[in-house]
């Protein structure tokens, strides 16, 4: 503030004084909320000495509450509660029987863990671009299928659907499994209802957290029992717990990825209070994104459906990559960051493993095996025609060329939402006037 208590308009990073010094929260939604509600959940498991989900002295069932709560919540058959989001991934795809000799469409703006379950899988991830929904393109997607696509992964990228409900349309007119990853959001109907699978994760940058943990959902019993047995040791269970390995069809491979009773304590009752979450995390958003939709030069991403927006994340796109590097750094000299370590605002070129090009794994075909599995695989041959380098996919590199985010903590007082878009008023007052 100036002497007059005017606000000063030269920019911090140029000496002036700052909107705010104090940090802003860490953006891990749901840590902010851990409290009684899971120590109570976590204490009643250690007390009762069976943390094993399976069979215990006195087993206190939270995992099974957990998978039957989001079960109701998304109105899906089936729920399997496993240990992270990558192994989600993997099983699902397992389960749907992806293999050498298949692809797997994914976008091009993602995580990491989607391309790896497919590689893993001896199969071919074909990039799909993305728009400005910052999720898969429905063009590109119909562009990109081929007698070889099986499966379309489709991440619900940043909290916010895009064209779920076309891409679905279009997976059943082309006899294709449909796998949705959901960073959390909803769209009309929850996110994770439109999949013939859908995954989610409770790692600690998720809007609900167990640490680790994750979450598959599904309706169909035949897929339902195969990801069972593939997230366990590769066979069905019996009534008591204990495995039971008779049926012929369910005689697998397993990857040992079951939800420990701590994990499954800890993520029920954080289940609980995931609608609190959200809606803070989204009110906080819709705030601020009300005032920066209104300072001209800043171009933000289009929600289909504001209402079924999960809020972690404002995702925004300037006219230059110069721009977007000037005004992340002036915001951020503004004061909106948090403690070390924390992220608040970044440019897209800095958000690493979200972009296809970024992943040098597959940019240089990597395997894990000697024998260049899955590239050396003859009936993934035809791979010597993929590209993976940057140039790709077009609008994914534009988005990571230009591209900003904010991240929404779900702790935001209405001071520090203010400071935030006042931040952003006072940087871009100076850095965008004509
Ligand atoms: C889109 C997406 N898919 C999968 C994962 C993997 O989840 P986890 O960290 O639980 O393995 C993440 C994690 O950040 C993600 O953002």
């Amino acid at each position: 503030m100036t002497t007059d208590g005017k606000q000063s308009t030269a920019l911090a990073i140029n000496g002036g004084t700052p909107i705010r010094t104090e940090p802003l929260p860490w953006e891990l939604p749901g840590a902010h909320w851990i409290g009684d509600e899971e120590l109570d959940l976590v204490s009643r498991v250690v007390r009762a000495q069976s943390p094993f989900r399976y069979y215990g002295a006195d087993l206190q069932h939270m995992v099974d509450q957990l998978e039957g709560e989001w079960q109701t919540r998304l109105s899906r058959k089936h729920a399997l509660a496993v240990n992270c989001g990558t192994q989600a991934l993997h099983i699902c795809l397992a389960a749907m029987g992806v293999g050498p000799g298949d692809e797997v469409l994914v976008p091009g703006y993602m995580w990491v863990s989607c391309i790896s379950a497919v590689v893993r899988l001896g199969a071919i991830p074909r990039l799909v671009d993305i728009d400005d929904t910052f999720c898969m393109s429905v063009t590109d997607l119909e562009a990109k299928l081929n007698s070889r696509s099986k499966a379309i992964l489709y991440v619900n990228m940043s909290g916010a659907p895009g064209h779920i409900d076309q891409i679905k349309d279009l997976a059943k007119q082309r006899g294709l499994w449909l796998l949705e990853d959901c960073c959390a959001g909803s769209r009309g109907q929850p996110c994770g209802a439109f999949g013939d699978m859908a995954i989610f994760s409770f790692q600690l940058n998720k809007n609900l957290t167990s640490g680790e943990g994750g979450l598959i959902v599904c309706d169909d019993d035949h897929l339902y029992k195969r990801a069972f047995a593939i997230h366990d040791l590769g066979f069905s269970r019996n009534a008591a717990g204990r495995l039971d390995p008779s049926d012929p069809n369910y005689q697998l491979w397993g990857v040992g990825a079951r939800m420990s009773e701590l994990s499954g304590a800890m993520a029920l009752a954080q289940t609980r209070k995931l609608d609190q979450i959200t809606a803070a995390m989204r009110t906080a958003k819709w705030r601020i994104r009300e005032r920066l939709a209104a300072i001209p030069g800043i171009d933000l991403r289009n929600v289909l459906d504001p209402s079924g927006d999960s809020g972690p994340f404002m995702l925004m796109r300037f006219q230059t990559g110069a721009l977007a590097q000037q005004i992340v750094e002036a915001v951020r000299a503004e004061g909106v960051r948090g403690p070390e370590g924390s992220l608040a605002c970044l440019t897209l070129k800095d958000w690493g493993l979200h972009w296809y090009f970024n992943v040098q794994s597959l940019v240089h075909k990597r395997s894990i095996a000697d024998s260049g599995f899955p590239w050396s695989h003859p009936d993934n041959a035809f791979h010597a025609q993929i590209d993976y380098s940057r140039g790709t996919l077009p609008v994914c590199d534009h988005y990571h060329d230009r591209g900003a985010l904010l991240t929404v903590a779900s702790r935001l007082s209405d001071q520090d939402i203010d400071d935030i878009a006042s931040a952003f008023e006072k940087v871009c007052g100076v850095l965008l006037m004509p």
